[in-house]
């Protein structure tokens, strides 16, 4: 029976989970895989803390030296979160040839050449199955099951909080606050919830997700990204209206050479089974050229989803021990591409009198953007709420056409802009 020591760096939420899945689920897997997972030490802040799991506290140390120097440990599995000093850890970890499981999209996506790097020269192993959606297994499949395929597209629900205030907004005809503060009172959404509502989560398990599709390196700051605060339940209504539903989309492309990587609310029809994905849960649909259309489904988080993609990384990196595959990207740097092409769903409120829209559609088409859907909405005195679908069109025209749109005395506000994937 092949033994394994392993040290968690964290005993908090999903290092409980961890130690939860290998008390409950320890002989299953030493049964199934043959080999034994036995948790040497625990790195954590404070030893004397109550936890929500059975521990030996003698397990516990707060001096990570005490987890590098010991010889007996195999593999480090990181879920402290943050950037520092979980990436000093899994560094030093990785230079004295530890493998190194971790749930850290923040630090893979941050420093994932130099770290792997340091895995190559020591020969470890660097895994990160959890750092994106949970439990849903997508890392593995992107790397060792669609080799065979160019993959064009990836669309993905990477963020559970969003889609959870999304949810609940076009289920219920709420407002953002409303939701985002009930959901906070329930502890379903962070008491800082910045990182989810902005999209900077979504965007850093983007840059995962993207660099796996296309191997090459798609930087945090390749990234356009802009969060859902400004969804309005006005856009959430006249979308559903117009068989469409929003949601928060992480969206990765490859085309003509170029790859766009962006993360922003995004209308998609109703029939789209994206649109099915509802309150925290995750999914993932790629397209690949041999494979064709693929979805991935599951929890994004909580403490037994994460596990079971951190103890799957565990058994893996035991089973390739001495053997890991490191991550090639393709020698050719591609462009990336930000002035993309989509269709915009735009919401207007202007000057309800004659001339008025004609204007605007002159000033559409003098950017050379074709519009799909016109519709008068709502009236209110001498006021108008106008909605527009363009055709396809490149982004740089809609931001020129709206500068200019918002020039004119005839226009209110412009009060959303809405990107459109069917
Ligand atoms: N905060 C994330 C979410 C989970 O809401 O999906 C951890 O990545």
């Amino acid at each position: 029976m092949k033994k394994i020591g392993v040290a968690l760096l964290g005993l908090g939420n999903i290092g409980s989970g961890v130690m939860k899945v290998l008390q409950e689920n320890g002989e299953l897997i030493k049964c199934r895989e043959g080999m034994e997972i036995e948790v040497k030490r625990i790195l954590v802040r404070n030893l004397k803390k109550k936890r929500s799991v059975e521990v030996d506290p003698a397990l516990l140390t707060d001096d990570f030296n005490q987890i590098i120097n010991d010889g007996s440990i195999d593999i480090i599995a990181e879920f402290m979160g943050g950037e520092m000093p979980a990436f000093t850890y899994i560094s030093e970890a990785l230079k004295r040839g530890k493998s190194v499981i971790t749930a850290n999209k923040e630090v893979i996506a941050k420093h994932w050449d130099e770290l792997e790097e340091e895995a190559k020269r020591s020969g470890a192993g660097l895994y990160f199955e959890a750092s994106v959606a949970g439990g849903i297994p997508i890392i593995k499949p992107l790397r060792r099951s669609l080799q065979a395929n160019r993959i064009l597209t990836l669309m993905g629900i990477i963020n559970g909080t969003t889609n959870f205030i999304l949810t609940r907004m076009s289920e219920e005809g709420r407002t953002f606050e409303d939701v985002l503060s009930e959901a906070q009172r329930r502890g379903y959404a962070e008491p800082d919830p910045t990182a989810d509502i902005e999209g900077y989560d979504a965007r850093y398990k983007l840059s995962i997700l993207s660099t796996l599709c296309f191997r090459n390196r798609v930087r945090v700051d390749n990234i356009y990204c802009e969060g859902i605060r400004g969804v309005a339940a006005d856009d959430i209504k006249y979308a559903k209206e117009l068989g469409f539903g929003i949601k928060l989309l992480a969206i990765a492309k490859k085309l003509n050479g170029k790859i766009e990587a962006r993360v922003h609310p995004t209308f998609i029809p109703l029939s789209h089974p994206l649109y099915a994905v509802r309150d925290s849960y995750n999914a993932i649909f790629i397209k690949g050229d041999m494979v064709g259309d693929i979805m991935f489904y599951g929890r994004g988080a909580g403490d037994l989803p994460t596990a079971s993609a951190i103890v799957s990384d565990i058994v893996t990196a035991g089973q390739n021990n001495g053997a890991h595959h490191s991550f090639r990207l393709e020698v050719e740097k591609p462009e990336i591409e930000d002035n993309w092409i989509d269709e915009y769903y735009m919401r207007l409120v202007v000057l309800d009198k004659p001339g008025v829209l004609a204007e605007i559609a002159g000033i559409f088409g003098r950017h050379n953007v074709s519009l799909d859907t016109v519709m008068q909405k709502q009236r209110d005195h001498d006021h108008a709420t106008i909605i527009f679908i363009t055709h396809e069109a490149r982004e740089k025209w809609i931001h020129e056409a709206l500068e200019e749109i918002k020039r004119s005395p005839a226009v209110i506000s412009v009060e959303s802009l809405i990107r459109v994937e069917r």
